[in-house]
């Protein structure tokens, strides 16, 4: 097996070597929706390949009713065996107290060091514009999946669902595959 669990590893204590080994993610498809469309709206949220080696996630994320000082974001990672099952990671963040701590969560900020560059909601709060990734490429996960945080090899769902007063308005879903 070329990617360990990252929690053998950090148990054994090994988290920080680079793994050997060639594993890949790809990124196999991906679901927008909104579940609010008076609050915002998907101009668009797709997947693209250029070439075999590079491919990318964009979106964009058309919001109603600005500024936003409030963002609710709950993160589940899904693997899947017989159906997708939830697995290791399940937070809830406060975007805007998060943002301002960003070390008083470590998976969060794993995540937004992820995407950071490539989208605006990079920023403190409040948000006074559409929200967009761009671009997002494949050897960005790759690396981090496989060299910083190395996973079991899989498919999986990383689900992302954003909440307002409690409510669910908007729901992302990112499928990939780590071989
Ligand atoms: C996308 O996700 C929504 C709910 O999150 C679901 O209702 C819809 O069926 C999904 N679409 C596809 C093509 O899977
Ligand atoms: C794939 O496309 C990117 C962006 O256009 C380019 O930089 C890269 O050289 C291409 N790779 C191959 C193998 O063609
Ligand atoms: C994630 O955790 C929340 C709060 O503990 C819970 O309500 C929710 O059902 C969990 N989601 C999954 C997919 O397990
Ligand atoms: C935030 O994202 C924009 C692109 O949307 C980028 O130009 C900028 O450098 C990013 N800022 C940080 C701090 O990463």
């Amino acid at each position: 097996m070329c990617c360990m669990p990252y929690f053998v590893m950090l148990f054994i204590g090994i988290a920080n070597l680079t793994m050997k080994g060639d594993c890949r993610f790809e990124f196999t498809n991906v679901n927008c929706s909104s579940f609010d469309k008076k609050f915002g709206e998907f101009e668009y949220c797709f997947l693209k390949s250029v070439n075999r080696s590079y491919k990318y996630f964009s979106a964009k994320l058309q919001l109603y009713q600005l500024p936003i000082s409030i963002i609710k974001i709950n993160l589940v990672m899904w693997k899947r065996y017989n159906g997708y099952k939830p697995f290791l990671y399940n937070i809830t963040v406060d975007f805007c107290k998060f943002i301002n701590n960003r070390k008083s969560n470590p998976v969060a900020n794993f995540v937004f060091e992820s995407y950071q560059r490539y989208s605006n909601l990079n920023h403190s709060c409040p948000f006074n514009h559409d929200l967009i990734m761009e671009k997002l490429s494949i050897d960005i996960m790759n690396h981090r999946m496989t060299k910083i945080l190395p996973f079991p090899e899989g498919d999986y769902l990383f689900e992302t669902t954003w909440f307002r007063s409690r409510v669910r308005t908007f729901v992302m879903k990112i499928y990939g595959t780590l071989s």
